[in-house]
């Protein structure tokens, strides 16, 4: 059976609380469930983390092994050169996926340093970019 990681980076722990307007009202938890069941064939494993170094963990961990990981990094997609070498070195294809649409947004969400070491990038369509992003691993 495939193995495909979702990870996801600081405060989306709060999805469902957090600034509804821009991100909702479900819980990723409850989201989670939900991505499972339209995937019965593959083994989707979920860890999210508030801490840079935790995420660049992960990747080491799954990165050369998995699938596929679909990877929404928050804040840290537009500050972290660590997490970008991380997605070098690993073998495993990364999707990057936002759930707005941060080119709408701030200026400084415009720049992501992930989305030149990753397979491709989805935003804007809520929290069915993590769907996409499945589907776009299982695809390769
Ligand atoms: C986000 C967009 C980021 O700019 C922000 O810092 C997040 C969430 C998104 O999914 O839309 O935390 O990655």
């Amino acid at each position: 059976m495939k193995r495909i990681q979702v990870i996801n980076g600081p405060n989306l722990n709060l999805l469902g609380r957090r600034e509804p307007d821009v991100y909702g009202t479900r819980s990723f938890e409850d989201y989670f469930e939900e991505l499972k069941s339209r995937f019965p064939g593959v083994e989707l494993d979920y860890f999210q983390s508030n801490h840079e170094g935790a995420l660049i963990d992960k990747l080491h961990e799954v990165g050369f092994s998995c699938a596929g990981i679909v990877l929404n990094a928050g804040a840290y997609t537009h500050s972290s050169p660590a997490l970008a070498d991380a997605l070098k070195a690993i073998t495993a294809p990364v999707i990057e996926v936002h759930i707005s649409n941060v080119f709408k947004r701030e200026d400084f969400r415009h720049r992501s340093l992930l989305a030149p070491v990753c397979r491709g990038s989805i935003v804007g369509l809520g929290l069915d970019v993590y769907r996409l992003g499945v589907d776009a691993i299982l695809n390769i």
